[in-house]
């Protein structure tokens, strides 16, 4: 019943905050675990992972089930009434109790860097100079060798580019080409059919070498 009512204050927040929110139903289970695999298994010793834009959280939910006792998980989300869901919801979860940051990812320093960021940002609704300083601020967050993990709706961007109005059809060229130059950093790739529209995981590494390593 609370999973209705959270889907339904999406619904609601998507409605009245259409460019920031960027859907109108949250992400299904299948999403949520895609999203969640690349940070689970495999890494040693205890793990930070950022999520951003975490809606009323169900990722964050696959997350704090998935992490091991002695991770850190902190959420960053803009909109006040779903941090007020998170808050209500993640209240000592377990194994991992979620940290929920009210706060633009491009004002919230933690003062260290994660070893994941999981994060379901509207990309496409962004201004592309927004899109380029979130993905900036995204590897400056991220340990070198760290993971960025993001989803998009497939064929979402080509649609807006063909038959968008002239301004979005440029936005949306704009992203395209940054995510292009990205695309050497791209180290795996899943479509989730079961979503609702179908949706595209995609996992970066942060590469060790001179650019991205300056600190
Ligand atoms: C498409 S929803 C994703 C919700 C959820 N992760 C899911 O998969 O159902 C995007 C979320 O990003 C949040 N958001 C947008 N801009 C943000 C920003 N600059 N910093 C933090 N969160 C932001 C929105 O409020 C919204 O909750």
């Amino acid at each position: 019943m609370s999973a209705v009512l959270d889907s339904l204050k999406f619904l609601s927040q998507g409605f009245r905050n259409g460019n920031t929110v960027g859907a109108v139903w949250p992400s299904s289970r299948s999403l949520c675990e895609a999203m969640v695999r690349p940070v689970i298994g495999g890494a040693q010793g205890p793990l930070r992972v950022l999520e951003v834009g975490a809606g009323v959280g169900p990722v964050t939910a696959e997350l704090t089930q998935r992490l091991l006792p002695g991770d850190h998980l902190d959420v960053v989300e803009l909109n006040a009434t779903f941090c007020t869901t998170l808050n209500a919801r993640f209240a000592g979860a377990t194994p991992v109790t979620p940290i929920i940051h009210n706060a633009d990812i491009l004002k919230f320093d933690p003062g260290f860097r994660y070893h994941h960021i999981v994060s379901g940002l509207p990309l496409a609704n962004f201004p592309a100079e927004l899109s380029e300083a979130i993905y900036a601020r995204f590897f400056e967050l991220l340990e070198p060798g760290g993971t960025l993990i993001m989803f998009h709706h497939i064929l979402g961007r080509e649609v807006i580019r063909m038959f968008g109005p002239p301004k979005d059809r440029k936005r949306a060229r704009q992203l395209m080409e940054l995510e292009e130059r990205l695309a050497p950093l791209v180290v795996g790739r899943h479509d989730v059919l079961l979503n609702m529209p179908p949706a595209r995981v995609l996992v970066r590494r942060r590469p060790t070498g001179p650019g991205y390593d300056e600190t």
